[in-house]
């Protein structure tokens, strides 16, 4: 099972930092995620809609100049990242999961990732696209169809997995509280990969491997890959 520590190694350094990345690397991880905006002056890699909870800034991110936002503090003296600066913390051998938060120019969005990729020398095959927003998941493998989608979701479909058989998805991200093992075997059966995010208990961790799930997001991948070996 793939440990993916969500938002870089996050229970102990600020998330989606540069830091919090190459420490979740140095902990084993074999992925990690982290949460994209498209903003006006590039892809910026952060979480909420605005900066107070996780910066020293207030507002809206969309609203604050590209300049001013790579001025703030996001912990520990670390700066908003950059796609590209994110990117380079990859090791050739891992994975990332860019999840899109904000997304208003698919072909611009395509553009800037693939040269992201290219620049950094990434092999697209360790690369997962997720949102929770599926209409732009479609718009992009519209453009980029060999790109790996993951559909994410914190909901059970009326009709299982409609939306991850129209997006031909890579995977299936479900939220834990959701996931079940009747999911789980459905999902695989029907062809798709299975996520589960986010889960930081050692008993989950357990579970969710014994079902044979193919990754799981976690704030603490340092405690998942011990656990996870010590549990084959
Ligand atoms: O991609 C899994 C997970 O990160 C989705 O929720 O809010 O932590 O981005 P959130
Ligand atoms: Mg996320």
């Amino acid at each position: 099972m793939l440990v993916f520590a969500h938002r870089g190694a996050s229970a102990t350094a600020p998330e989606n930092t540069l830091l919090a990345f190459n420490l979740a690397f140095e902990q084993g991880a074999q992925g990690i995620e982290f949460d994209t905006y498209q903003h006006a002056g590039g892809i910026v890699v952060f979480h909420d809609k605005t900066l107070s909870r996780t910066t020293n800034g207030t507002g809206a991110l969309l609203d604050t100049p590209f300049d001013h936002l790579r001025l703030l503090d996001a912990g520990q003296g670390q700066k908003i990242p950059t796609l590209t600066e994110t990117l380079a913390t990859l090791p050739r051998d891992r994975w990332c999961n860019i999840e899109i938060k904000h997304l208003d120019n698919v072909t611009k969005w395509v553009r800037e990732v693939k040269q992201a990729l290219t620049a950094q020398g990434i092999n697209p095959q360790r690369l997962l696209i997720s949102s929770f927003n599926h209409h732009w998941l479609k718009a992009i493998s519209a453009q980029w169809p060999e790109v790996k989608i993951g559909a994410l979701t914190a909901s059970y479909e009326l009709l299982p997995f409609t939306s991850a058989k129209i997006l031909r998805a890579y995977s299936v991200n479900i939220a834990l509280d959701i996931a079940n093992r009747e999911f789980v075997d459905a999902a695989l059966e029907a062809g798709f990969k299975v996520f589960v995010y986010t889960v930081d208990n050692d008993e989950d961790m357990k579970m969710l491997k014994a079902w044979g799930v193919t990754g799981i997001f976690t704030n603490v991948p340092q405690r998942a890959s011990q656990i996870l070996a010590s549990n084959q």
